[in-house]
């Protein structure tokens, strides 16, 4: 199985001022190793500041580590510069929670997906509606603005712009965690269509155990900036040995009767 991305003890601390203008260090990523194979979705969970948005926005380089390395298509990209950097660029991808920060509220929704996709007018409408197709949007909508859609068709828009760069990966974080349970499904179920459909690979970030059994191959628990186990889906879940993580899933499993 070919490795898709790679990261050896990645580490991130993040310098704050606390309320009375004392700095203090926080240890976002304290030592962060695992790989992907291509065509796999490795989801990650954990609670609230352990380090998931950290880990994801590292991976592909919208952060730069302090210590570590990241490794994407046999390539060192830790600390390559950006314009070493644009080509790959194109390559990966990150989905976050609140896409209607992410699109320009003056663009249409056509316009949106247009934008990062290179080639001539006409080519770049073509594709645009494609993509725009093939995510859901009806056809009497391409040229809607942001704020005429719903949530759910928000993401929509973002998911066919990711995947107008012809990515290889996306971080998806918490992507369906502000959207209503029955949409949150229709929206899983289009990243794993995609994902078929387009030999995708994905780092999926979730704090919610049902959404993250139903997509990962592999899921990784991070506890305090470091994942403190990490297996196959099903193995994870039936046996985790770590005690953390035991006891975070078995409140999950009360809660949502997995
Ligand atoms: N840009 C930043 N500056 C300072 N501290 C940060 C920054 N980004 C994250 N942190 C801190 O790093 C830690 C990890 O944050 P991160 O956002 O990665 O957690 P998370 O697991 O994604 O949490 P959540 O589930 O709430 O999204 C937290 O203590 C957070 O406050
Ligand atoms: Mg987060």
């Amino acid at each position: 199985m070919e490795k898709l991305l790679k990261t050896i003890n990645l580490k991130k601390n993040f310098m704050v001022k606390d309320k009375y203008g004392m700095v203090k260090k926080i240890n976002a990523l304290r030592g962060v190793s695992f790989e992907i194979d291509k065509g796999e979705t490795l989801g990650i969970i954990g609670e609230s500041g352990s380090g998931k948005t950290t880990l994801g926005k590292t991976v592909i380089r919208l952060i730069e580590p302090d210590e570590g390395k990241i490794i994407f298509k046999n390539i060192d990209i830790t600390h390559k510069k950006e314009n070493q950097l644009r080509p790959l660029r194109k390559k990966f991808q990150i989905i976050f929670q609140n896409p209607y920060k992410s699109l320009n509220p003056r663009m249409t929704a056509l316009e949106i997906v247009m934008e990062a996709i290179d080639g001539s007018k006409k080519e770049k409408i073509e594709k645009g509606e494609y993509l725009l197709n093939i995510v859901g949007i009806k056809k009497n909508k391409f040229r809607s603005f942001p704020y005429q859609f719903s949530g759910g068709e928000r993401q929509r828009i973002a998911i066919a712009r990711s995947l107008s760069t012809e990515p290889e990966f996306i971080v998806c974080d918490e992507p369906t965690s502000n959207l209503d349970l029955s949409i949150q499904a229709q929206i899983l179920n289009l990243f794993m269509d995609l994902k078929e459909k387009f030999n995708l690979t994905y780092l999926f970030i979730s704090h919610d155990l049902k959404v993250i059994k139903f997509v990962s191959d592999r899921i990784g628990v991070m506890f305090k900036g470091r994942i403190v186990e990490i297996g196959k889906t099903e193995e994870i879940i039936k046996n985790p040995e770590n005690p953390y993580v035991r006891e975070l899933f078995e409140i999950e499993k009360k809660q949502f009767s997995i």
